[in-house]
């Protein structure tokens, strides 16, 4: 079962508001009204992010988390449509609720459930995912109607605290801007794959800094936006065998699985704004997409992705216009970089391995300078 989470901000699509009202309904009809501590108007309290699970388009699930401290986040209002009741959506929503708040770096997950027969299926589900009983928090009292239980998350590359622990984003990236989809698809159907101004027949700069770290045929490498490189060709063909290539654009991600085949290669067609990492990489790649990031919160929260995607010890190469690179791609402005503004960018936690100079000539005969950068995601102290 292919479940697809997205952040839900308000006002709630109406699939999303009927669930919540069943779930309210529900909790209702089980607890004494003063145990009722389901969201209705809590929905509105910015430390509250809701998520929405789908299927094929069809919500089958909510559930949200809400930020009480720096350390602790609570799970809120998980409900399951009725029609899929027993069908794992509940436990796939938990566990993505886990992985979020492990993300944002919270030490701890508690919840507060009703100890009735109907909330029995709800408590074992917690438990199998390793909640626990524990004290009242955050308001809640002892009393008969109510149990707490808690959990612990592991500590993250970074420690505590490495990353925004506001649980809401400051933006709400959607998860394929269809925007941002229609500029990309457009660009690569007009102009094919080999006519666009980015391509290369060979990511030559890519693999000599690639090689030059040494990396093992297993290490998980991510290519974000991109787009229908070949990097993805060329590292299969050498033996990577964990291989991930992410961009907006569903026709550049068509292409690639047309030339390599639908498992050679893990493809994601996600806005990177928006994706929350599923797993750990040891390579992040990224050829002339940061560039794009106009907005400083934009910048802030690919920085904040790159530090949730990568392993302690990882790797970024990143490739984006030169300072004396062009001003504009594919119609769009871009940020330009120098080797230190990059490093200034990516922050205090990434050491610098190597950078360099690199000159793109685009299929018109065009020459664009690009800044290369090479470093390492420290090593939790
Ligand atoms: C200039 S192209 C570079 C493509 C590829 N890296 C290469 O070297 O050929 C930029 C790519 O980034 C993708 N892209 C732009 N913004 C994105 C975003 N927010 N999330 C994911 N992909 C994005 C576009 O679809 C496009 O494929």
């Amino acid at each position: 079962m292919e479940l697809v989470f997205s952040v839900i901000d308000l006002p709630f699509p109406d699939d999303v508001a009927e669930l919540t009202r069943r779930h309210l309904q529900f909790c209702r009809d089980l607890s004494p009204e003063e145990h009722v501590h389901a969201l209705d108007d809590g929905f509105t309290d910015p430390a509250v992010t809701v998520f929405a699970a789908r299927q094929a388009g069809q919500l089958v699930g909510i559930g949200a988390l809400k930020h009480l401290d720096d350390d602790h986040a609570e799970i809120k209002s998980m409900h399951a449509a009725a029609v899929r009741r027993g069908q794992g959506v509940g436990m796939a929503m938990v566990v993505h609720l886990m992985a979020f708040a492990r993300d944002r770096r919270y030490g701890r997950v508690c919840l507060e459930t009703g100890t009735m027969e109907g909330f029995a299926p709800a408590r074992e589900l917690d438990r199998n995912v390793g909640f626990r009983p524990c004290p009242p928090f955050a308001g809640y009292t002892a009393n008969p109607d109510s149990t707490c239980m808690t959990v612990k998350l592991p500590v993250l590359a970074g420690g505590r605290g490495a990353v925004r622990r506001r649980t809401r984003p400051a933006v709400a990236w959607p998860m394929v801007s269809s925007d941002r989809a229609a500029h990309w698809d457009a660009a690569y159907r007009d102009r094919r794959s080999d006519g666009v101004s980015w391509y290369q027949p060979s990511p030559a700069t890519s693999i000599e800094l690639i090689h030059a770290l040494g990396l093992s045929r297993e290490t998980a490498i991510v290519d974000v936006g991109g787009g229908a490189s070949r990097l993805v060709d060329v590292l299969l063909d050498e033996g990577f065998s964990d291989v991930s290539v992410l961009d907006v654009s569903g026709v550049a991600m068509a292409e690639v699985r047309r030339r390599v085949g639908p498992t050679a290669a893990t493809l994601i067609r996600a806005d990177l704004l928006a994706w929350t990492p599923p797993r750990r990489y040891g390579l992040w790649h990224d050829r002339a997409v940061l560039h794009f990031l106009v907005d400083p919160a934009a910048r802030n929260r690919y920085v904040e992705v790159v530090h949730l995607a990568l392993k302690p010890g990882g790797y970024v190469v990143i490739g984006v216009f030169a300072p004396d690179g062009p001003e504009r791609c594919s119609g769009l402005p871009v940020v330009r970089y120098s080797a230190d503004s990059l490093s200034e960018l990516l922050g205090p936690d990434f050491e610098v391995v190597a950078h360099r100079r690199d000159e793109h000539v685009t299929p018109a005969g065009v020459i664009q300078p690009f800044t290369w950068l090479t470093a390492r995601l420290g090593m939790p102290p």
